[in-house]
């Protein structure tokens, strides 16, 4: 299986692994988590889909993501500059925007669709840079390697959000990214039960770093909460493998539906990342699927509104379906002019494909159309 090779292979030096897992009541779990140097291998405790999340992890550890972000951020220095991807989550752009500046460090935002802007966008105070893939909402596919070489070129450190393909689907690490962010809370727990986030890496400089501050922050998960994710993680490769199928069909059904103006769903071939997403992502494009409802905010609200299945709620990797809107939900923080321009429209809709039988997800999506 893939990922256990992809785990052989970024993991010779049997570091230890650790998630945002280490709650401080579990003294066991956390000397775990402190001993990467040790050459303990955590990952062989959890099974396989463990295995998969961290491979050639040193460490990772975090409330939620957004906290494993901030723990990530937690490099910079008064002075530092930080460009963000202009396409990213609603949380990330709230803790560029209106966090960091007042703690003295500089926030520009670049194209990750053009790995060469990076370079445009680059100032000598330049430290770090963070984008994710498929992004949030809007579901582009970024080219990984080819940002991580040019972020290399120019001695910035990168940090990758991999929330959205989930370590099932795509290892950041293998492809030069320096620090891998996730939320646990989506598909890596799986069951919408828990809020946790993972900070990973193989440099063990960065690991401790981002361990110092974390104990220093007390920013650690409740070990009812870890031991959910530590169940949650044993499936996540047949999860993944169903979300990735049952999107597949939801977003050929809502291309050809007359009511849908546009779909974003990488898996489609008229998406215009549809071949770098072939190549990125390993066994599928992931469970998340956005579209356009054709109409305004009456269409929009009467749609999610009447589904039966979907459940309108912000969350998403569960295996329940879920509907969410993005102008009013996870990128409410973005004023209506930012949102356009990165392509976020009061008509835009985000669906988290849950494992559910496909056909029921597709009648319910029909049905609720029909009122929309
Ligand atoms: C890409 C991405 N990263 C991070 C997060 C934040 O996750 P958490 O709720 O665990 O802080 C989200 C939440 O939707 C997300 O979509």
């Amino acid at each position: 299986m893939q990922l256990r090779k992809g785990c052989r292979r970024l993991a010779p030096a049997a570091l230890a692994v650790a998630v945002g897992l280490f709650a401080r009541g579990l003294a066991a779990l956390l000397a775990l988590g402190l001993a990467f140097t040790a050459g303990l291998t955590f990952a062989a405790r959890l099974g396989v889909g463990a295995r998969a999340v961290m491979a050639g992890a040193v460490t990772a550890r975090g409330v939620s993501a957004r906290a494993a972000i901030v723990a990530a951020f937690s490099l910079l220095k008064q002075g530092d500059h930080l460009l963000i991807a202009t396409d990213i989550y609603g949380g990330t752009f709230r803790v560029g925007e209106k966090i960091l500046p007042n703690q003295g460090v500089d926030v520009s935002f670049f194209d990750a669709s053009c790995p060469d802007s990076l370079l445009e966008a680059a100032r000598p105070n330049t430290k770090m840079v963070i984008f994710e893939s498929p992004t949030n909402p809007n579901l582009r596919v970024m080219d990984i390697a080819a940002i991580a070489e040019r972020a290399k070129r120019l001695g910035l450190l990168t940090i990758f959000d991999n929330t959205f393909a989930s370590p099932a689907l795509q290892n950041p690490l293998a492809l030069g990214i320096d620090i891998v962010v996730h939320s646990t809370t989506k598909y890596i727990s799986g069951h919408s039960d828990i809020i946790g986030g993972a900070v990973v890496t193989n440099d063990d400089a960065i690991a401790y770093a981002i361990f110092e501050w974390n104990k220093a922050v007390g920013s650690v998960p409740s070990p009812f909460d870890c031991w959910l994710t530590l169940r949650g993680v044993k499936t996540l490769g047949v999860r993944m493998r169903q979300h990735c199928a049952n999107a597949q069909k939801v977003a050929e059904f809502l291309a050809n539906h007359p009511k849908v103006d546009h779909v974003y769903f990488p898996g489609l071939p008229t998406h215009p990342d549809h071949a770098l997403a072939k190549k990125q992502l390993r066994g599928g494009f992931g469970g998340m699927v956005s579209f356009e409802i054709k109409g305004g905010y009456a269409e929009v609200k009467a749609f999610c509104e009447g589904t039966k299945i979907f459940i309108l709620a912000e969350s998403l990797g569960g295996i329940e379906s879920l509907i969410a809107y993005p102008a009013k939900m996870s990128h409410a923080t973005m004023t209506e002019e930012q949102r356009l321009e990165v392509g976020i429209l009061p008509t835009s809709i985000r669906l988290s494909v849950g494992i559910e039988d496909a056909d029921d997800l597709i009648e319910d999506l029909e049905q609720a159309l029909e009122k929309a």
